[in-house]
């Protein structure tokens, strides 16, 4: 059996669960160098046959202000389109009981009740300022955005949260950027591909509450098998 280093276990152990979505961003941005070794650090995750069909936008400064400004008009005129369809139906009923205890553990930190729509819609009008977050990267899958390809990129991306995790960045995964994909592509000047979803990235606010929400996982035997 090969010899791993403890100090490897434990390094892993803090960099995997120590990640965690993070919803409220102080305005510092990354120095770019940083940004440059995290993105060149995501570049080494595995892809089918070494193809790495990913395609990423990273956004900073007055392209990431007006991104956001472009999703706020989007949002206000209730434009939503989506480069790959969603619904509510691909979630089973266990898949759903987590969902739920998840958006109760975020508004619960933020001491927004079930029924108070208004600060809700508020909230949810926040994340498409990124979280206030100085940086934004965009996620896309080439072509018709075929399962193979997507798998891919979700293995980028989360090769690419554990690298800002070692570089002491925060990020929020984003899916909800998703369902402003033409304004996306129409902002960036983006041609071709699906978008995913978003990564907002940037520092921390450590004396936001929504930061401190962890939210916790199946156990093991309720995911997987081990067959002998
Ligand atoms: C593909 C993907 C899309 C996500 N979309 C959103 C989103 O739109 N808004 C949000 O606040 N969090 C979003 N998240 C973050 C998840 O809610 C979070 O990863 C999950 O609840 C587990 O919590 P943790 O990452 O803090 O451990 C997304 C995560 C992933 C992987």
């Amino acid at each position: 059996m090969a010899t791993v280093s403890s100090d490897l276990t434990r390094t892993a152990e803090q960099l995997i669960r120590g990640r965690h979505a993070t919803r409220a961003f102080l305005p510092d941005p990354v120095p770019a160098e940083t940004i440059e070794a995290v993105f060149d650090l995501a570049g080494a995750a595995p892809s089918n046959s070494n193809a790495q069909p990913w395609q990423v936008e990273v956004v900073s400064g007055a392209a990431r202000d007006e991104l956001a400004q472009a999703l706020l008009a989007a949002d206000r005129a209730g434009r939503r389109t989506l480069d790959l369809p969603h619904s509510e139906d691909i979630y089973t009923p266990v898949h759903q009981r987590r969902r739920a205890a998840f958006g109760e553990a975020v508004y619960g930190a933020l001491g927004i009740g079930r029924d108070a729509h208004d600060l809700r819609a508020a909230y949810d009008a926040r994340s498409l300022n990124f979280y206030d977050a100085p940086h934004v990267a965009l996620l896309y899958a080439p072509g018709s955005g075929n399962p193979r390809l997507t798998a891919d990129v979700g293995m980028y991306a989360q090769t690419l949260l554990l690298a800002m995790e070692a570089h002491g960045v925060a990020s929020c995964p984003q899916g909800l950027l998703s369902f402003y994909a033409d304004t996306v592509r129409e902002t960036l000047g983006v041609t071709g591909g699906r978008l995913l979803f978003g990564i907002s990235f940037g520092y921390a606010d450590p004396a936001a509450p929504v930061n401190t929400v962890a939210v916790g996982r199946a156990p093991l035997r309720e995911t997987t098998r081990f067959h002998h």
